[in-house]
């Protein structure tokens, strides 16, 4: 009992900071990939992949107003969007009314075994307490097909260990690259490409994405 109070604990002030958010989020977000030619390029070369596998059905994990969702749709896939915050999921289907979006968390997805050909974790996993992520990465490979990809993308940091810190919104952690990484292979995925860059931001941290395949 007391677990699953603590386990739900982060999830509430999540959902609640981002249902508080949403219009300026997406003001500030949602039409500015543009400005964003690294994670662009990244989610295109994972499409790409996902592509190839022959699985088109591709999940947006923590899709916030949904604009990675439609850039998925255009670039070939059969996308879908999950969010825990209701009012992030509201803005998405007003937004792109022609796509699916539904009220989710990424550590218990609606999504049969081993249904998805990739799934996309865009800054959405930085919220996440670091001794929670294994549970948390074990459901995204519960819902790839072997070959499935996995692109997650977070703030990078040099030192050996997870920092907190304020993020605007609510807390969040930046990672070690490396560190990350071994996560993802033991989840059972293999990590296989990763792109590190100076921040668009002041925070200071670097961008980092990492692509992952399913053996
Ligand atoms: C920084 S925003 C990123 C939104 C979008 N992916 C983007 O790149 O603009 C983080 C989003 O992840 C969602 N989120 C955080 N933790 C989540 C969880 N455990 N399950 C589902 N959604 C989550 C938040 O509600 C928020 O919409």
């Amino acid at each position: 009992m007391l677990a699953s109070v603590f386990v739900t604990g982060h999830q509430d002030e999540t959902r609640a900071a981002y249902d508080e958010v949403v219009e300026l989020y997406a003001s500030m977000f949602a039409d500015r990939l543009e400005a964003q030619p690294f994670s662009r390029n990244m989610i295109g070369t994972f499409a790409e992949l996902v592509r190839n596998t022959g699985n088109l059905r591709a999940a947006d994990v923590g899709c916030g107003p949904g604009h990675l969702t439609a850039m998925l749709h255009e670039l070939g896939l059969d996308a879908c969007g999950f969010d825990l915050s209701p009012a992030m999921v509201d803005h998405a289907r007003r937004a792109h009314p022609a796509l699916r979006f539904d009220e989710a968390r990424t550590e218990a997805l609606p999504v049969k075994d081993g249904a998805l050909g990739g799934v996309l974790a865009h800054y959405s996993m930085i919220h996440t307490p670091p001794g929670e992520l294994p549970a948390l990465l074990a459901e995204q490979v519960r819902v790839l097909a072997p070959g499935g990809l996995l692109l997650v993308s977070f703030f990078g940091t040099d030192g050996p260990e997870p920092v907190r810190f304020d993020h605007k919104v609510t807390p969040a952690y930046s990672w070690p690259v490396d560190r990350f990484a071994e996560l993802l292979a033991g989840a059972g995925l293999v990590p296989f490409a990763r792109l590190l860059h100076d921040p668009a931001s002041e925070r200071g941290f670097l961008d980092a994405h990492v692509l992952a395949r399913l053996a």
